[in-house]
Parts: structure tokens; C-alpha cells; sequence
């Protein structure tokens, strides 16, 4: 075994957490590879968040592109495990709970390596989510698990995982947040796309359990209608929607001029938009996150969450597709009574150098 660590992240919501872990290694001393699998590719999804949050060049990519995921999992491990067996290092770092986190972790494995999950322990127990799969089984043979809030280490312990390998540190996303926060505050994100200081909802929406059938999309898009008779919406469409639209004949929906649309957007241009925003509809996982943690109202349009403490203490209310409890919330913000949100624990800019110092401490010191 070398004394090499290799990072790996693959998708638009890895991104935003190896950043911190790179500064961390270097002031470490700690010599690793970045290893991008190239499972988001497009300049929107990928190259422009190494550009916003100053990420070096990948020193290994693996351009493995989209395909279904028994494909996109079987060609990252493919490609991954030739660098594992020249590179032979001491331990792999995985993040949140993409194909890419479980197709690297299942290979380093099989060659005995040594892997550390950051984001561990998060479960939806929802199993048809494929980020479910990921996490249960990623969780299951990783070393090291490095967890974000408390339900985290119950479901792992639950599951059986030996309590010596767990390890509270805290959110590395908001590390992230809390680096860019001022730069993102000081461009012009307003102005760049025609909106006004809390006078917009942010809007993001791609799982596939929302997006993949038309009568599951036509339901949000009943909540959107609503909510755009209330106030704008600004909408980077993620690639899956707005394939999804088009074949289901649903792009009227939004339409309407209190609607905008984008592409994806930055790193920096999202932070800043949802500094700027009254409320924001998601069905994303990070960003139920980072809007507790700026405290702005946030709607999640899915069943469940696999981050609790969101609900609990943040900003963050869970409304499926449910139309009543949408329009309950929305009206609620509107009236200045919907809930303002607590600090949450360990979630203060200083995970990665909680998890770099337990990560020296059990590999590098002599
Ligand atoms: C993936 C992750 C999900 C994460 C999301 C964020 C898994 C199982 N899912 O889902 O957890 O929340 O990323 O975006 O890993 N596409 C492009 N350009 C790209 C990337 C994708 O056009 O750069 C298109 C693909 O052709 C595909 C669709 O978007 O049709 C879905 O991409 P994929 O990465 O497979 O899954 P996501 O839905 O993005």
C-alpha cells in the first residue's frame, strides 16, 4: 500500500463537498489523487462548479457519461478499479450517495482498501430511490463513516455498523456554503437574471420519482401553477425535467410570465439566489440543507427526507405532492408565520478539519 489518498466525486451534488476536503489534505500534508468519474459532464453540471469553488483539475477522470444505472455503476467500476490496482492507495474517500460513491466503494473494497464515507448514515427508507440503494450498501462496508446530524448514527447503529467507526463531524456542505458565502453575496445574480431581493421563489426539482411520469410531474407542476400566482419563480430546469417536459407535452405549465426559466446554474449564482429568495421548492437532498442552515423557508416536494433535522430544527417542511399542505405552507410565508429555523449542531465551517484530523490520526500517525 502507498501512503496516497484518492478523492473521488462524479455528480453535480459531489462537488460542492470535496472542496473543503481538498484544502484540508493539503494543509495536511496528506498526498492524494481527485478522481472525477464523469458521471454529470455538461459545463453546467460539472466544469462550472470547479471553476466557482476553486477545485483543481481532476488528476484522474473516467468520462463515463449517463446510461442506465446497472451501466453507468458497472463502467465507473471498470475504469476505477485499473487506477486502484496500479495506484494501490492507503484509502479512498467517497461522498454523499451517488452511483459513483457506490460503484468506487464496492471496487476498493474487493482489493482490500481501506474507504471513508462522508455523508454517512442519511436513510429515506425509501428504497426505490437509487440514492437509498447507494447509501445502505456504501454504509455497510465503508471503514470510516463520518455523519451530519444524530438520526444519522442511530440508523447506522441500527444496522448493525460497530460504533467505533462512526463519527459525528457535521455538515462538509456548509463548510462549503460558509468559504463562498461573501463572494457569492458580492456578484450580481439579481441583476444577471431580472429578479428582485425576496420578491422570487427559488425552484429545483429532478428525482426521478417526480419527474419520470407524467401524471407525478403534472402534480408539482399544479403546486408550481399556484405558487406563480403568488410570486415569480426562477427555475434552472436539471436536464432530466426538461427531457421529461418535452416528452410529456407539459412545457404550457410554465409558460406564463411569472415564470423563469434557466439552465443550470453555478455554484455561486445558486448560493446567492438563495440568500436573495422568500422561499424555496425543491426535491432536492443538499439544498433542504443549506436553506436551514441560511434560514429560508424551504417546501420539499418529496414523501420523505433522509435528513430529518431539517424538519426538526431548520427551515424545512415536507409536502410531497400534496397540494393542500403546499398551499397551507406557501400561505403561511406569505403571512409571515411560517417557522424561522435554530442552529444545528457541528454545522459551523469546521468539518473538514474534523474529519481530516480523525482521518491523520488513524492512517498517518506513526
Ligand atoms: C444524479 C444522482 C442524484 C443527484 C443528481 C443531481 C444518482 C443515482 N443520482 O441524478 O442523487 O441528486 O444527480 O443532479 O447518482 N445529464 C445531462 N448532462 C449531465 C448529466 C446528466 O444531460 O451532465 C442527463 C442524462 O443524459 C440523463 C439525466 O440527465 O438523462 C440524468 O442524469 P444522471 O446523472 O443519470 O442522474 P440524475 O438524475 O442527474
Amino acid at each position: 500500500m502507498s501512503q496516497l489518498v484518492y478523492l473521488v466525486a462524479g455528480a453535480r451534488p459531489n462537488f460542492m463537498k470535496i472542496a473543503p476536503l481538498i484544502k484540508e489534505l493539503r494543509l495536511h500534508k496528506i498526498s492524494y489523487k481527485l478522481i472525477h468519474t464523469g458521471q454529470h459532464y455538461d459545463s453546467n453540471m460539472s466544469r462550472i462548479f470547479f471553476t466557482d469553488l476553486g477545485i483543481q483539475e481532476p488528476d484522474i477522470s473516467l468520462n463515463v457519461g449517463s446510461a442506465s444505472h446497472a451501466v453507468q455503476t458497472a463502467k465507473i467500476m471498470i475504469k476505477f478499479e485499473k487506477f486502484l490496482v496500479k495506484d494501490k492507495p492507503l484509502l479512498v474517500i467517497v461522498v454523499g450517495d451517488v452511483n459513483s460513491t457506490l460503484a468506487c466503494t464496492l471496487v476498493a473494497k474487493k482489493l482490500f482498501i481501506n474507504v471513508a464515507h462522508v455523508e454517512a448514515g442519511l436513510r429515506s427508507f425509501d428504497i426505490r430511490m437509487p440514492e437509498e440503494i447507494n447509501r445502505l450498501l456504501t454504509d455497510q462496508i465503508s471503514d470510516l463513516l463520518f455523519t451530519t446530524e444524530e438520526s444519522a448514527e442511530i440508523n447506522l447503529t441500527r444496522e448493525g455498523i460497530t460504533p467505533s467507526k462512526i463519527s459525528f463531524v457535521g455538515n462538509i456542505m456548509i463548510d462549503t456554503l460558509i468559504m463562498n458565502l461573501q463572494k457569492a453575496k458580492e456578484i450580481n445574480s439579481l441583476e444577471k437574471f431580472n429578479l428582485k431581493e425576496k420578491h422570487y421563489a427559488l425552484l429545483t426539482l429532478h428525482r426521478p420519482s417526480n419527474v419520470d411520469t407524467k401524471k407525478s410531474l403534472e402534480k408539482i407542476l399544479r403546486i408550481i401553477d399556484y405558487l406563480q400566482e403568488k410570486i415569480k419563480i426562477f427555475f434552472p430546469i436539471h436536464p432530466r425535467t426538461q427531457k421529461n417536459l418535452n416528452e410529456f407535452n407539459l412545457e404550457r405549465y410554465l409558460q406564463k410570465k411569472n415564470i423563469i426559466l434557466s439552465e443550470p446554474i453555478g455554484y455561486l449564482d445558486f448560493l446567492n439566489l438563495m440568500v436573495n429568495s422568500k422561499l424555496i421548492l425543491t426535491d432536492s437532498g443538499g439544498i433542504q440543507e443549506e436553506a436551514s442552515y441560511l434560514k429560508i423557508p424551504i417546501l420539499t416536494l418529496r414523501k420523505n427526507t433522509e435528513r430529518p433535522i431539517t424538519v426538526e430544527l431548520g427551515t424545512n417542511t415536507i409536502i410531497g405532492d400534496d397540494f393542500n399542505k403546499a398551499k397551507n405552507c406557501i400561505d403561511m410565508i406569505f403571512s409571515n408565520n411560517y417557522k424561522i429555523g435554530k442552529d444545528i449542531e457541528k454545522w459551523d465551517g469546521n468539518t473538514a478539519k474534523r474529519i481530516i484530523n480523525i482521518i491523520e490520526e488513524k492512517f498517518f500517525s506513526d
